[in-house]
């Protein structure tokens, strides 16, 4: 057990390793696992074989801890941390063999439920970009030494990002989302992973992200990321399944929530 590493410490160091083996992975070949809520929702050898690596070396270094994961589900602990984890966020980028996609690793204070937890520490790895962003507490948001911060203004229009679910059936009403965004925008990306989008809003290469539908492991390493950055992060219509994840600056935030607020 490595008792010295701080929450952060510990979160970029997993992330980092995880990150390299799901590369290690990729260019070996990818096989399809499974399918989840639909068809298009894949699981992949590597989605598990990372989760495994991550919750290995969570419950050799903080025993006590709790995890919630995507492949693997959750397990209560008894210090009051959780561990929120998404071991390849970007999966469908993942196997097409495109590079977008990230480890996410959070670590939260209290239950798996992100409506009551509080959150401590964040690390996102990009491993083809090999870029790791970092946030602790109070301690500010990182990459690779380099302090972030959101954009404040947004004179030309903001530029957005935004994702769907996989379920062709919620497909209509995101891009009805979409068009009542747009007067904002400068101009609007999908990239793929909740993750990144999230981490490049908290280095100020995207001015805002919304999507609705994220579990909480998409969002919640990125999510501390931005407040570290000095952003605004809520989720509106949080009772329904698919509640509305909104970052970006306080200004943009503002005027991004009055149209989604009306939208839900
Ligand atoms: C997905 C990605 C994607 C977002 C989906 C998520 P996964 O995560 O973050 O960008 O639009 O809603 O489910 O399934 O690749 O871990």
């Amino acid at each position: 057990m490595t008792a010295a590493l701080s929450l952060q410490e510990l979160a970029a160091d997993i992330a980092r390793e995880a990150g390299e083996l799901a590369r290690l992975r990729r260019a070996e070949g990818v096989s399809l696992a499974a399918t989840k809520s639909t068809i298009a929702d894949i699981v992949t050898e590597a989605d598990r074989e990372v989760e495994a690596l991550i919750r290995a070396r969570l419950s050799a270094e903080r025993p006590g801890d709790g995890f919630l994961g995507e492949e693997s589900g959750g397990g209560d602990g008894t210090t009051g941390v959780t561990w929120v984890v998404d071991p390849i966020d970007g999966t469908v980028n993942y196997a097409y063999g495109l590079p977008a996609y990230s480890v996410s690793v959070a670590a939260v204070e209290g239950g798996a439920d992100p409506n009551t937890w509080r959150p401590l520490a964040a690390a996102v790895y990009a491993p083809v970009l090999r870029e790791l962003f970092t946030a602790g507490r109070g301690e500010g948001a990182w990459r690779d030494g380099m302090r972030l911060a959101v954009t404040a203004e947004t004179p030309a229009g903001a530029l957005l990002a935004t994702g769907f679910g996989y379920d062709p059936a919620t497909h209509d009403g995101d891009l009805l989302t979409v068009r009542q965004i747009m007067p904002l925008a400068r101009d609007l990306r999908r990239i793929g992973s909740a993750a990144l989008d999230l981490s490049y809003v908290a280095a100020g290469r995207l001015d805002g992200y919304f999507e609705r539908g994220l579990k909480p492991w998409d969002f919640a390493a990125g999510a501390l990321l931005v407040a570290e950055a000095g952003g605004v992060v809520t989720r509106l219509d949080t009772a329904s399944d698919r509640p509305m994840l909104v970052a970006a600056g306080a200004a943009l935030h503002a005027r991004l929530s009055g149209i989604l607020d009306k939208d839900i």
